[in-house]
């Protein structure tokens, strides 16, 4: 029996209207890792992301999550396994307000009054949106609702946060504030994003995606100073590793 969080084995995905997201993806990890997704624009980041909990199921090749396939059968278990934010925070916010929003992934599970009270505030106070509770959700600029869709995952305490462009959006103190928080968290992270600098800080392993298949899996740095495969994968070295590397102008 496999001891790994997550598995996709040879997965396949088409759309559809015919388009080829995924083109045979495998990989395993296991708990506590920190995972960074990278690749150019359409290489099928989120289209990965998205089979971690079950919104897209494979057209061929399968997914498991906490050792359960992932199916229409186990999908409660596998939601309440993985937390998911979405590339656009507006897929994620639909209540009238950041309470409500916060509150909905706990209420949906069953739990009392008092304890979704103290997990929406304890998620809004994690991420530093408390400000924020009682507003309409869809009046907030684009990064509050980004802090706040996290807010809206970290409520259900999942074991597996998937996160689609966290950073996209956020001004440099709200990034920086995410990447501390999230250096914080124990849970096992799974993050695509195209701020390198940020997988860099945050991401022990890296997947490099191009065109539906893995091009490499491999420890964050070692990806980070392959300059061929980077080039290879529409890909730049992290603007931190660039500068380490750039003879100093006086
Ligand atoms: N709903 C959809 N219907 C049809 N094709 C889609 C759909 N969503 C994505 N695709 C296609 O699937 C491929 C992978 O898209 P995906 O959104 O997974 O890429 P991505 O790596 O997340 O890109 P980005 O960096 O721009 O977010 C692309 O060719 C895209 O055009
Ligand atoms: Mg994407």
């Amino acid at each position: 029996m496999s001891h790994h969080l997550v598995e996709m084995q040879d997965v396949h995905y088409t759309y559809p209207d015919g388009a080829k997201a995924l083109r045979g993806v495998s990989f395993r990890l296991t708990h506590g890792e920190t995972v960074g997704i990278i690749g150019g624009n359409g290489a099928g980041k989120s289209t990965l992301l998205l089979h971690l909990n079950g919104c897209l199921m494979p057209t061929s090749g399968a997914v498991r999550v906490d050792n359960f396939p992932v199916s229409t059968a186990t999908l409660t278990h596998v939601r309440k396994t993985v937390g998911m934010v979405f590339q656009n925070p507006d897929d994620q916010l639909f209540m009238p307000t950041v309470e409500e929003d916060v509150a909905f992934g706990p209420r949906n599970m069953g739990l009392p009054s008092d304890e979704v009270n103290a997990r929406v505030d304890a998620a809004l106070e994690t991420v530093g949106a408390l400000a924020f509770k009682h507003r309409a959700s869809h009046r907030l600029s684009g990064g509050e609702k980004r802090t706040v869709a996290i807010a809206t995952v970290l409520s259900m305490s999942p074991d597996i946060l998937v996160l689609d462009e966290p950073t996209a959006g956020l001004d440099p103190r709200a990034r920086r504030h995410l990447i501390e928080l999230l250096k914080t968290l124990e849970h096992t992270l799974i993050i695509a994003t195209h701020d390198l600098d940020f997988v860099l800080d945050v991401c022990d392993r890296t997947l490099v995606i191009h065109e539906g298949c893995i091009a490499a899996d491999d420890a964050t740095e070692a990806i980070f100073k392959n300059v061929e495969l980077l080039d290879q994968n529409n890909l730049e070295p992290p603007l931190s590793m660039q500068r380490k590397n750039s003879p100093t102008i006086f």
